[in-house]
């Protein structure tokens, strides 16, 4: 994304979780479309990239705060792990990774393998927003979410969808 050619959204939000102040806090209106306002465009860099290519690292760097969220899921198993594993090439000690849209044992094997530490903050309200739309395909799909059951012994580092590497 980049000044000239600010990210344009037309037509209007009907998702309830996005709330009208952070529609406001992001975006001017020009007629019917919505544009990132421009002290958000300024900081921010638009790449389209192949998660598995061996030249993401290259490509990306290190960031700070790396999203990955409704794509790993529909990856077979064995790329899902190769893209982790590459979007772990992007971290630094200290960056901050939401990841979500994954089937929960392969995240829960790939972070701690990394030993990134899960957050527990809103933890709940995380992995239930995301169960809006993923509740009704579990647990016959793929891209079915199970309820957050606190029974399970390991039930923050499987629910977690906020990790901090190391
Ligand atoms: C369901 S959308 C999710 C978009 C967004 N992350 C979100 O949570 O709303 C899935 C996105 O993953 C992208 N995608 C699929 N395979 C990919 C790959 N190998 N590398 C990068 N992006 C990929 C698709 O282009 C699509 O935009």
């Amino acid at each position: 994304m980049s000044a000239a050619a600010p990210y344009r959204k037309s037509g209007f939000f009907n998702n309830k979780i996005i709330t009208q102040d952070f529609v406001d806090w992001t975006f001017e209106r020009d007629g019917s479309a919505y544009v990132v306002k421009p002290h958000i465009a300024e900081r921010v860099e638009f790449h389209t990239a192949n998660v598995l290519s061996p030249d993401l690292q290259k490509l990306v760097g290190a960031q700070d705060i790396i999203f990955a969220q409704n794509f790993l899921f529909h990856l077979k198993p064995a790329l899902a792990r190769s893209a982790l594993e590459n979007i772990s090439r992007l971290t630094h000690p200290g960056s901050v990774l939401f990841i979500d849209g994954v089937d929960l044992n392969l995240r829960r094997r790939a972070v701690q393998k990394k030993a990134y530490a899960p957050l527990d903050y809103e933890i709940e309200r995380i992995h239930n927003e995301a169960r809006r739309a993923r509740a009704v395909g579990w647990p016959y799909e793929y891209w079915g979410l199970e309820p957050f059951l606190t029974t399970r012994r390991d039930w923050k580092a499987r629910y977690a969808t906020i990790f901090i590497a190391n």
